[in-house]
């Protein structure tokens, strides 16, 4: 796949199909993350892959996803079949390095998507809960979590510089985008 169109067809994924995916394709996320530019090269960055159903239920348990939208359209079965945990070894790390992570799960990401997989980041996390459940040493703290799963939605851009928050349309997520013109400026603001 081409990297834009990669980067044009990635949505968020919060509805997922009841079929595992093998470790191999998770390994291949990480090692996309592993790859991925650091502040320094300083390589702060460790990855926590749960899979397991138990502990992805009890990991699930610490996040939030969708908010409303998935309380309205999230149903049994649809959940993430897995996590890609990122952390920031606080030891390994500067002022910048929080941006590393931010870097690394658009890999995971389009990595995923390269392998049929659905994603989405997830910065809603009850980090006091999730940290003890995953035996997390405490110089290490969750940066963001990826859910990740093949998936059962096809979420779809609308255009649209007033709005920010997303909405389910007869069954389909819809995602606001601003236009490139009122989003980017040339030699001045
Ligand atoms: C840093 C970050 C944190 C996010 N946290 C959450 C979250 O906690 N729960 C959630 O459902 N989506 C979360 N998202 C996904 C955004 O809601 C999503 O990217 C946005 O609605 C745009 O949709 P798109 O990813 O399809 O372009 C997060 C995205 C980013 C980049």
């Amino acid at each position: 796949m081409k990297v834009f169109s990669a980067i044009k067809k990635r949505r968020s994924i919060r509805r997922f199909k009841e079929k595992e995916i093998p470790f191999r394709a998770l390994q291949k996320c990480v090692e996309a993350a592993r790859l991925s530019p650091t502040a320094r090269n300083l390589q702060p960055l460790e990855f926590i892959v749960v899979q397991e159903q138990k502990n992805r239920q009890q990991a699930f348990e610490c996040m939030k996803l969708g908010g409303v939208i998935a309380e309205k359209g999230m149903k049994k079965g649809e959940e993430p079949k897995a996590f890609i945990v990122v952390l920031l070894n606080r030891q390994k790390a500067y002022d910048y390095s929080i941006n590393d992570a931010g870097i690394a799960v658009q890999s995971i990401a389009l990595a995923a998507l390269e392998e049929g997989l659905g994603t989405c980041i997830i910065g809603a996390v009850d980090r006091q809960k999730l940290a003890p459940l995953l035996g997390i040493p405490e110089q290490c703290q969750i940066a963001l979590v990826v859910a990740l799963g093949y998936p059962k939605e096809k979420p779809r851009i609308a255009e649209n510089n007033e709005k920010t928050s997303y909405w389910i349309e007869k069954g389909t997520l819809f995602v606001p985008k601003k236009s490139l013109q009122s989003v980017m400026h040339r030699e001045k603001y």
